[in-house]
């Protein structure tokens, strides 16, 4: 019996010396060989019927030791294994702070997008309120309601997508003014950005384009709220030095019509190869709205009035970002596109 406990406690020892890095899965196995119900420790607890009565205290004490003994050395090694599991992972999910970041390629915003996105910050500043209409239009909110009927020669002016007698792919956002006032009773500023469709295509024309429409109706506007109006955007928008110029034009939808020019940016106005010598760009159309428009959306002409203009928003990148081909904006190279960030 003396003999079997010194085997056991020799037997786990050695076990517990060479196995250094068991799993705990693994010790537990071999704990419950001896300290399992089935275990030989537990049968040496019942072979005890078998020793002598004088020898028993003794023998029930090295027993007792034994399982003492072994209960502490496996937990020891319990904690060990513990230990370092926690230190291998500590090691694996270190991390390093000093090691050079791995940078995530971000994508950024299109010119188009960056240049919608400052004239809606510029007017909203204003109190404009942003409408959104639909692309394929009635023909009676792009044409008809904005004073150009069917036969009218206005329409050359814009070589149109029809889809159907009725619809057609909206060749202006001027559209919007008309679905605006149809909805809301004046005072109103809206500005309404969105794409519009032209059977057009070169250095400066695109099928699809960009517009931003603007209208305010209250009353007693007058062209010089117009022109204010523009002056702080063409400052925003541009530099602070920026002018504008309105020139004699005509549009069925206004009465009397401008077409706004800006001082050139890049020569201050004395003229050069951007302004084409006159010191001058063009950016937009714009003004007072027609009587007619105003009647057409159940507006009284005689209790308010107001002014509209509309840009192109190509036309708008070009020239703040020096673009000479409007073709760059949708080929989407993006050793161009890179070049923009918010
Ligand atoms: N819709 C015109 C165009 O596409 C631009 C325009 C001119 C809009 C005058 C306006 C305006 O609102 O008043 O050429």
């Amino acid at each position: 019996m003396k003999e079997n406990i010194e085997n056991i406690k020799n037997e786990i020892s050695l076990y517990l010396a060479v196995n250094n890095h068991i799993s705990r899965k693994d010790l537990f196995d071999f704990k419950m060989n001896y300290l399992g119900k089935t275990g030989s420790i537990s049968a040496l607890s019942k072979g005890m019927r078998d020793v002598p009565a004088e020898q028993r205290p003794e023998v029930g004490k090295l027993i007792s030791d034994l399982r003492t003994w072994a209960e502490q050395v496996f937990a020891d090694k319990e904690e060990q294994i513990k230990k370092a599991e926690l230190a291998a992972r500590y090691a694996s999910e270190r991390i390093d702070v000093t090691m050079p970041a791995q940078f995530r390629e971000t994508g950024t915003l299109h010119p188009i997008s960056l240049v919608k996105k400052e004239i809606i910050d510029c007017f909203a500043g204003m109190g404009f309120e942003i409408f959104e209409g639909p692309e394929i239009e009635k023909d009676y909110y792009n044409f008809q309601a904005l004073n150009i009927p069917a036969d009218h020669p206005a329409r050359d002016m814009q070589d149109t997508f029809f889809v159907t007698e009725d619809f057609l792919l909206r060749s202006q956002t001027s559209s919007g003014q008309i679905r605006v006032m149809e909805n809301k009773r004046p005072p109103i500023k809206v500005l309404s950005p969105g794409r519009v469709y032209r059977s057009d295509s070169d250095a400066t024309h695109s099928p699809m384009f960009h517009q931003m429409e603007g209208l305010v109706v209250d009353k007693g506007i007058t062209l010089c709220d117009l022109k204010g109006l523009l002056d702080e955007f063409a400052r925003k928008m541009f530099t602070s030095e920026t002018k504008t110029r309105l020139r004699p034009s005509y549009f069925p939808f206004t009465e009397p019509s401008v077409e706004v020019d800006l001082s050139c940016h890049n020569c201050g106005g004395k003229g050069c190869r951007i302004c084409k010598g006159t010191g001058w760009i063009e950016i937009l159309g714009a003004g007072m709205v027609n009587r007619k428009v105003l009647e057409n959306c159940g507006v009284d002409p005689d209790e308010y009035t107001g002014f509209a203009f509309g840009m192109g928003l190509e036309r708008i990148a070009m020239i703040k970002y020096g673009i000479n081909d409007m073709r760059y904006l949708f080929e989407n190279d993006v050793r161009l596109l890179k070049q923009f960030k918010d």
